[in-house]
């Protein structure tokens, strides 16, 4: 793709992480999908997730009727354009249940930790963003959308047990940064704060600890703070964009305001 000043631009790549389950990667990830698909940038969704809840939400098929990211990790010289499909105004390549035996599948694969990257190279010059969804677990599947990714965004609860989990999540970035030198750009662009409650002693303690954690990591919180609500949760039941069901809830908004932020005002 051509930018306005007639240099090639190149896709930047967003992994939105956390080995914590249920605390809004998904619902992030749409949003970053829908806002980017808003200002008319091109997108494409990747689905690491063996629950395959954002190829569910989007209607988009998974295996045995599409090509999925598995297939695509699984044989080298799968061609990317065969596991893409249009919905909802990006393109997504559809997670898969048999992404939860990726680790054991792959094990003695060579470049097992590259290959999202190596698959992706054709999209590199299609795309102005590329956002993967990862599944709650730190494994072949995350380590391969961070090799692959030049932003990381951490998504948490409150609660302590999820910030808890922060130091794994910044050894892990520090090691294909440093240790293995497999992606030396890599950066924790941020830290999203969802479910956010300000009546729980959850949120206020969240509110007091998380800048100095944020600082640890070398990243900042971000100040959108999407706050507890139902409108989100039926959005994605009913499979509706997230932008599209109530956007005046408070919530739907807080996501909008937290893709503003990432894309600073692109
Ligand atoms: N701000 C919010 N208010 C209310 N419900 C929310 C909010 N954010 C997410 N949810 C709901 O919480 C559940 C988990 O959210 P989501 O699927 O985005 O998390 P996840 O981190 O991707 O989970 P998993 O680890 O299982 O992939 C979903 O039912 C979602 O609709
Ligand atoms: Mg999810």
């Amino acid at each position: 793709m051509m930018g306005a000043d007639g240099v090639a631009q190149v896709a930047r790549t967003i992994a939105v992480i956390n080995n914590k389950g249920g605390v809004g990667k998904t619902t992030a990830s749409k949003a970053l999908c829908e806002g980017m698909a808003e200002r008319g940038l091109n997108v494409l969704l990747i689905d690491m997730d063996a629950q395959a809840n954002i190829t569910t939400w989007m209607k988009a098929e998974t295996a045995p009727d599409a090509l999925t990211v598995f297939n695509l990790l699984e044989k080298p010289k799968m061609p990317l354009s065969d596991c893409v499909q249009f919905m909802d105004g990006c393109d997504i390549i559809a997670g898969d249940i048999a992404m939860k035996d990726l680790d054991s599948v792959l094990s003695q694969g060579l470049g097992r930790e590259l290959r999202l990257k190596r698959a992706l190279e054709p999209a590199m010059d299609v795309y102005d963003y590329i956002v993967i969804d990862c599944p709650p677990s730190l494994g072949l599947a995350t380590l391969n959308a961070l090799v692959a990714a030049d932003d990381v965004i951490i998504v948490t609860e409150p609660s302590m047990f999820s910030i808890n989990g922060f130091g794994n999540v910044y050894d892990l970035v520090e090691s294909i940064k440093v240790d293995y030198a497999f992606n030396p750009d890599l950066k924790i662009d941020g830290i999203l704060l969802n479910k956010y409650s300000r009546d729980e002693v959850a949120s206020r303690a969240a509110d007091e600890q998380l800048p100095a954690i944020a600082e640890l990591g070398n990243t900042k919180l971000y100040a959108a703070r999407p706050m507890k609500h139902k409108a989100i949760e039926d959005a994605a039941n009913n499979k509706e964009p997230l932008f599209g069901f109530r956007p005046n809830d408070a919530a739907v908004a807080e996501f909008r305001k937290f893709v503003d932020e990432y894309l600073g005002g692109e």
